[in-house]
């Protein structure tokens, strides 16, 4: 089994730099495929912790060779930071963290208009890293590849062509008072990072096709989840990449044929960060609870998150659109402690009850629960589903059986040992 994709099967925040970790521990490489400064997990280094945006969790294993994709749009002064925080706390770096020379560049001037728009009438709760506006200057043909950063003459004439392209708007946006940064300032700004990042650069699909075609064992780590994907998310409540499994062949530069699994990351209820419809959402003390006890507040924005009840229809739309072999489900010890669980088993639309996700009925559809008992257990020592109190398992089969995707992983509490692992994805 050399190459996985793990991805996000709702909102983004599953779990995943728990899991990617797990994975990673016998992988030789892992590469983000998609998304930006946007994500975030937490590294701990020994006693100590720290929130990277860009770099995969592969990085605190010396032996894990981690790509930055083309897929990827990267803010290089966030980078730097990163690298400055990993390399303070000893981890070494050179040779094993590699970007791709086309990945496209998130300049200051992204996150002036990320941050402007999210001013005005139109904002869907961005996180405010420049993410959408570089996307939409990729798409435009007018973006900026990193590869760029080897040519300070090209640079300066690149990033002039684009300033001159976002200045209508930025007067628009900012109503007149908001200067448009000068090409001087912009590249003030990006040199310091130049001479950091121009030695990582790579031909990344290059390399990581040859490591899959090798045989050797790759993850592609997903960001955000499949719910705010471009295409296939709450748009336009999404963002701007593909965080679907598709987008892992398309952001990493190889062919379908060459995936061997994908896997899915599910929480066992559901959280939203930022604007966008949510029809499980809970508005009452039990969604304060699952937020205060799940610590959902966002690693890279720190607002709150919306939480609610697990949507089956949801979750089924994702194991289709992905078309996900194995479930991962996240944060099972969070309803611990709950009288009663619920999980959505259908919508009431205008047009009748459905077990599908009405998209574009998403405002005004009904969800259909479920209830199940609770648990007052601990679960952080099951290590086998028998180990689970016969609530908690009763939950967990129904959801198994009803998203018709097998469950591989079952996460019990943060800490890697609270885990049980029903099947391992990269057997001996
Ligand atoms: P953007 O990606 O910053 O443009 O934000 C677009 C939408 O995606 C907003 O609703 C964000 O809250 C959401 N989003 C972006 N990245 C993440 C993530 O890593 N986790 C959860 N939500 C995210």
């Amino acid at each position: 089994m050399p190459a996985i994709v793990i991805v996000g099967a709702q909102w983004g925040d599953e779990g995943k730099g728990k899991i990617v970790d797990i994975y990673t521990e016998r992988a030789d490489m892992v590469v983000r495929f998609g998304g930006g400064p946007n994500a975030g997990h937490t590294l701990v280094v020994g006693d100590d912790k720290l929130v990277v945006r860009l770099v995969p969790s592969g990085i605190l294993r010396a032996e894990t060779t981690c790509v930055l994709a083309q897929g990827m749009v990267i803010d290089p002064r966030s980078l730097v930071t990163e690298l400055d925080e990993l390399e303070r706390r000893g981890i070494k770096l050179a040779g094993r963290l590699l970007v791709s020379d086309r990945a496209h560049v998130i300049f200051p001037y992204h996150v002036l208009i990320d941050g402007l728009r999210e001013k005005g009438k139109d904002a869907i709760g961005t996180t405010k890293r420049g993410v959408g506006p570089c996307y939409e200057d990729k798409v435009a043909r007018r973006g900026i590849p990193l590869g760029a950063f080897r040519d300070t003459n090209r640079l300066r004439e690149l990033v002039g062509r684009a300033i001159d392209d976002w200045a209508p708007i930025v007067h628009h946006l900012g109503a007149g008072e908001v200067q448009v940064p000068t090409v001087d300032e912009v590249l003030a700004a990006i040199e310091p990072t130049r001479a950091r990042i121009v030695p990582m650069l790579v031909d990344s699909q290059a390399l990581v096709e040859r490591t899959v075609r090798a045989g050797k064992k790759v993850v592609l780590e997903g960001a955000q989840g499949t719910l705010l994907d471009v295409d296939h998310g709450t748009y336009p409540f999404v963002t701007s990449s593909t965080p679907t499994a598709g987008g892992a062949c398309v952001g990493a530069g190889i062919g379908p044929t060459r995936i061997d699994e994908v896997v899915g990351l599910v929480k066992a209820y559901t959280t939203r960060v930022g604007g966008g419809p949510f029809p499980t959402e809970l508005h009452d003390h039990i969604g304060e609870r699952i937020r205060k006890v799940g610590a959902e507040f966002g690693s890279v924005t720190g607002r709150p998150r919306r939480t609610g009840w697990l949507d089956l229809p949801a979750l089924r739309y994702a194991v289709r659109v992905n078309g996900l072999d194995a479930l991962a489900i996240t944060k099972l010890d969070v309803l611990t402690g709950l009288d009663e669980v619920k999980v959505c088993v259908a919508y009431d639309t205008k047009h009748g009850r459905t077990e599908d996700l009405p998209m574009d009925e998403l405002d005004s559809a009904t969800p259909v629960y479920q209830s199940f008992g609770g648990w007052t257990e601990e679960l952080g020592s099951a290590r086998a589903m028998t180990d689970l109190p016969k609530a908690a398992r009763t939950y967990l089969e129904f959801v198994e059986k009803q998203a018709e995707c097998p469950f591989i992983l079952v996460s019990t509490g943060p800490r890697r040992d609270e885990t049980i692992v029903l099947r391992d994805p990269f057997p001996l």
